[in-house]
């Protein structure tokens, strides 16, 4: 949407801006004086932050001043179209404390196919999702893709439309209302790294509309993509090597002679057919934003925000969590702070501990994957050692105050192994070494191994490898059920307990299994991360309440731990209080709430372990075990089973 009057330039911009901006919003008469008071309040509030985020990034182009008006007219378009409930909502939220950071929150993450089938079964599925005590769901890309390959829905064609095999957008909006009114909050992907090569903007770009050609990184010749391969990392080598795409004009019906083909590259850190956006120019930020807020409007109450780390390219750097990535996290976030607040940010950075920290910031998101602790809960059950989780715990848990970590045992993803080889060194471990180990591990290569996963664009030339499985296949539950069982639940123990809004990946409750048949479709038969991405299973779900049944087991004990959350009041907020049990076995942190402290600890080996009662002293004697409500004496001790996890309220002995 273009305004007609521009902005002059001048040190006085912000105050023309904002003076424009009123005038615009007087004339506008589809909104009621009252509506209109609360966007103008909260432009005044926020316009300082919008104006200093994109200064930092368009400030030394032309018309920033441009720039800045345009990105609060299309707030505005958006508030204007915002439903009522959801403004009600945008109200309720801005003087709550964060729901998101209560020991109610619990979420949840599902394909709509696999899971439902379309919209339409996944409704039928809103009463599970209450039995298992969700307040989150996230439902992974569900937009227009194109056909056959589409990265699981993650090369998006369009926004604004639903894959027709699975609904409509109104059927969403529908859905996320009957979710709300179920108390929970509907999560989606905001995909804005790339679009796909079929989306409006790429066909116009690859048919060489100058305009729609800079919305992503196009160049004539490999001049430049030489420049940029020699530091940007390779994500997908399987699919291509370095990070550029020739540019196949022949499918938006452009003629060039067979001998002439199309010179051009094109920007693909994913796959060939995902085109990487390019942020440098503000109409991009303008059309993602306007984009954002549909997705808002239409009931999202989180957005995932997509290969956040790589929306900024600059030449001679790794093309990765670059300063401006932050800036224009800030600008979005301040867009959404405008037209509706209630909508938070989680950030999928999985990169270098250092980086990932970085995103989770109030003003950037409020939410992130936790890709550290995840990574380190495999570590510790591979080695049975849980000395670098419990330094992870001490030294990288605290986020700043109204944000909180996404806790997870696994994804749609693949693992990979994201901690700080500096961290590792500490402990005496050789980073490089010891993620061979854990590849070896989780593929079932490694003597003695309990895993059966599935190695992940193994790329000799670099050494990177990841993995892929089900929780329950990685943890074995084909070979050693009764061992895999407890891991299972002492894995998902730790994403309910540490601090933040544990997510389960669903299936993982029943102890789903690796999907056997993945390879069988053509589709995804080259991306083993398809593995660990298996039908929702009748069978499995069937046996979830009985307590003989390995599902009733996971199942019961998942539950079971959400329950007890949900009672215990130091399971509020997200502050951890490391706790030395003595014992590379055992992990233990502390919950504090008022005036009692929930300790946790957790044993990763095979066999039982002990905590002395001196380790235990510094509390008082009597403990209660939660759940349960037994009495604990921690003078004897506590003796955890293999794989066993304990939770006890306790009192500072002083
Ligand atoms: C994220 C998604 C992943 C996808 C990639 C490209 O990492 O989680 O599934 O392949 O982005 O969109
Ligand atoms: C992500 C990560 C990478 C991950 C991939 C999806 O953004 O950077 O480690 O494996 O994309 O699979």
């Amino acid at each position: 949407m273009q305004h007609e009057n521009s902005i002059p330039q001048g040190l006085d911009g912000q105050e023309q801006v904002l003076q424009f901006v009123r005038e615009h919003l007087l004339r506008d008469t589809r909104v009621d004086p009252e509506d209109r008071a609360v966007f103008t309040g909260r432009l005044t509030t926020h316009v300082h932050r919008l104006v200093t985020s994109l200064y930092a990034v368009y400030g030394s182009g032309p018309g920033f001043w441009d720039t800045v008006a345009q990105a609060v007219l299309t707030a505005w378009e958006a508030f204007v179209a915002r439903p009522r409930d959801l403004k009600d909502l945008d109200r309720r939220r801005e003087d709550a404390q964060p729901w998101f950071t209560s020991r109610d929150a619990v979420g949840g993450v599902c394909y709509v196919d696999r899971f439902g089938g379309d919209l339409a079964g996944l409704r039928e599925r809103i009463p599970y999702f209450r039995e298992l005590g969700l307040t989150y769901l996230h439902l992974m890309p569900l937009y227009e893709a194109p056909e056959g390959n589409s990265d699981g829905g993650y090369a998006v064609s369009s926004y604004r439309h639903v894959d027709p095999a699975l609904g409509t957008m109104a059927e969403l909006a529908e859905f996320a209302a009957l979710l709300r009114a179920q108390g929970i909050a509907l999560v989606l992907d905001f995909v804005f790294n790339h679009t796909s090569n079929e989306h409006a903007w790429a066909r116009a770009a690859a048919a060489g509309d100058p305009f729609y050609e800079r919305f992503y990184w196009i160049y004539p010749d490999r001049t430049m993509p030489d420049e940029f391969e020699l530091t940007a990392r390779e994500i997908f080598p399987d699919d291509h090597p370095g990070v550029f795409t020739r540019v196949d004009s022949t499918e938006v019906g452009r003629t060039l002679s067979p001998l002439h083909p199309d010179p051009r590259w094109v920007w693909t850190t994913f796959h060939r057919f995902q085109w990487d956006l390019n942020y440098s120019n503000p109409h991009v930020f303008h059309a993602m934003a306007a984009e954002m807020l549909f997705l808002a409007n239409h009931g999202a109450q989180v957005l995932r925000l997509d290969a956040v780390a790589f929306i900024w390219k600059q030449l001679g750097t790794s093309c990765e969590s670059q300063p401006q990535v932050h800036d224009l996290l800030r600008a979005f976030n301040v867009v959404m702070a405008l037209a509706a607040p209630a909508v938070e940010f989680k950030s999928e950075a999985i990169v270098h501990p250092d980086e990932v920290i970085r995103y989770i910031q109030p003003d950037q998101c409020a939410l992130s994957y936790n890709p550290l602790q995840m990574a380190l809960t495999w570590d510790a059950l591979a080695t049975r050692d849980v000395r670098m989780l419990s330094a992870a715990l001490a030294e990288r848990h605290a986020t700043p105050e109204g944000t909180a970590w996404v806790n997870y045992v696994r994804s749609h993803d693949d693992i990979g192994w994201t901690f700080s080889d500096e961290d590792a060194a500490r402990l005496g471990i050789a980073g490089h070494d010891h993620r061979r180990f854990l590849n070896a591990f989780y593929t079932g290569r490694h003597p003695g191994s309990f895993a059966h996963g599935v190695a992940f664009q193994d790329n000799p030339r670099t050494g990177d490898c990841r993995i892929c499985g089900t929780t329950a296949s990685l943890l074995g539950l084909e070979t050693e059920p009764g061992p895999a069982v407890d891991r299972i639940l002492l894995a998902y123990s730790l994403a309910m307990s540490t601090g933040g809004l544990p997510l389960i990946y669903l299936g993982d409750e029943v102890g789903q299994l690796n999907d056997a048949h993945w390879q069988e479709n053509p589709d995804n038969a080259h991306d083993a991360r398809w593995v660990h991405r298996p039908l929702y299973s009748e069978a499995d779900y069937e046996r979830r309440h009985d307590l003989f049944s390995v599902q009733g087991r996971i199942f019961g004990g998942i539950r079971g731990m959400i329950t007890v959350r949900r009672s215990t009041p130091e399971f509020d907020g997200t502050t951890l209080i490391p706790f030395d049990t003595h014992n590379d076995h055992v992990l233990g942190y502390q919950r504090p709430g008022g005036h009692s402290v929930v300790l946790c600890l957790a044993n990763v080996s095979d066999w039982s372990q002990f905590v002395t009662g001196e380790t235990l002293s510094g509390f008082l004697p009597t403990a209660t075990s939660l759940g349960d409500d037994e009495r604990v004496d921690l003078r004897a001790g506590i003796l955890l089973e293999a794989h066993g996890f304990r939770w006890l309220r306790v009192l500072p002995a002083v």
